[in-house]
């Protein structure tokens, strides 16, 4: 989710000690730019700023389906979801450790989202209602997070595109089992099928403003692509992620909210109807369901883990180590 606030940064003046051309190159060659590489400013901040909201999605990712652990309908879907909460801990462990390799230090990256400084991906701000939100969130969110993720394994950015390799086989599995909890749902009772329809038909809008606004209002893209950031727009995934939907929702037996949802022969792709961009940029600005909700927990969270960091500290201090 990027949101326009700078303008693209394009290196102008060629450095004299050959290593802007040597970035160029590297970057024109497919291979990966390390942490201790020259790389220009404008490239630094892109990469802090898209992964360090990416490190916060991930862990405040975490509240809506931890919201459902004590809860789940049986030991193994309780096992399942508790693996998969782990997992996205996880992922924001790898990212942060990635941002840090920028230059940020933890403490002000951390301070970036509790201060609201730093966006989060905004379908995290809405609520999980029923059970079956667990699977449309696996299937939609984990689904459209692997259709954005995959391009990134291949990020110019070397410590971003081993992260994501990681992540993306981890996502695939939470996509998986998101799917498969949904087709019992949606194979189950009238009830339960009734509640499997109900979550997809209010997690599917927000699923696709997970690509960002349309390319004609992302005006970061062109650079990030040029800088192979990005391998590909926000309208070209979003496009992906409706076509690979379409026959997952005909298999699960449920419907897509999208009455102008339709194959168009000749582009070879699906159309589907305007997305409420209003909506996007509201609960962008903190005015969705559950921002407060969730920014005030992961506070919480952050101030009665403070002792962990002391002792941390404290232990490193007594041995001589790093703290
Ligand atoms: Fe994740
Ligand atoms: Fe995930």
């Amino acid at each position: 989710m990027e949101r326009p606030t700078t303008r693209p940064t394009t290196p102008t003046t060629s450095r004299p000690d050959g290593l802007e051309d040597r970035f160029t190159r590297t970057v024109a060659a497919d291979e990966r730019i390390e942490p201790r590489d020259w790389m220009p400013d404008g490239y630094r901040a892109t990469l802090l700023r898209q992964i360090a909201q990416h490190a916060h999605s991930e862990i405040i990712g975490m509240q809506p389906e931890a919201n459902w652990i004590t809860r789940a309908p049986s030991l193994r879907r309780k096992a399942i979801l508790i693996a998969k909460v782990q997992d996205e801990a996880g992922h924001g462990l790898y990212l942060y450790s990635a941002a840090e390799t920028l230059g940020a230090s933890r403490d002000e990256l951390l301070d970036g989202l509790h201060s609201g400084r730093h966006k989060y991906s905004s379908i995290f701000n809405y609520p999980t209602l029923t059970w079956a939100d667990v699977g449309a969130i696996g299937w939609l969110v984990d689904g459209a997070a692997i259709t954005n993720q995959v391009p990134l394994c291949r990020c110019s950015y070397g410590p971003y595109a081993r992260a994501m390799t990681r992540i993306c086989k981890e996502e695939s599995f939470h996509q998986r089992q998101g799917y498969e909890s949904l087709y019992a749902l949606s194979h189950g009772t009238p009830a339960q099928r009734a509640m499997a329809q109900d979550a997809v038909d209010r997690w599917w809008w927000p699923s696709l403003m997970m690509f960002g606004p349309p390319d004609d209002e992302s005006p970061r893209t062109a650079q990030s692509m040029a800088w192979k950031i990005k391998r590909h727009t926000n309208d070209e995934l979003r496009q992906r992620f409706v076509d690979i939907c379409v026959p997952q929702a005909e298999a699960l037996g449920l419907t897509l909210p999208d009455p102008e949802l339709r194959w168009n022969e000749e582009r070879g792709h699906h159309d589907f109807g305007p997305i409420d961009w209003a909506e996007f940029r509201a609960v962008l600005r903190g005015d969705g369901p559950c921002n407060e909700q969730r920014i005030g927990l992961r506070r919480a969270a952050h101030a009665e883990g403070a002792w962990v960091r002391e002792a941390a500290a404290a232990y490193a201090g007594k041995h001589g180590l790093a703290a």
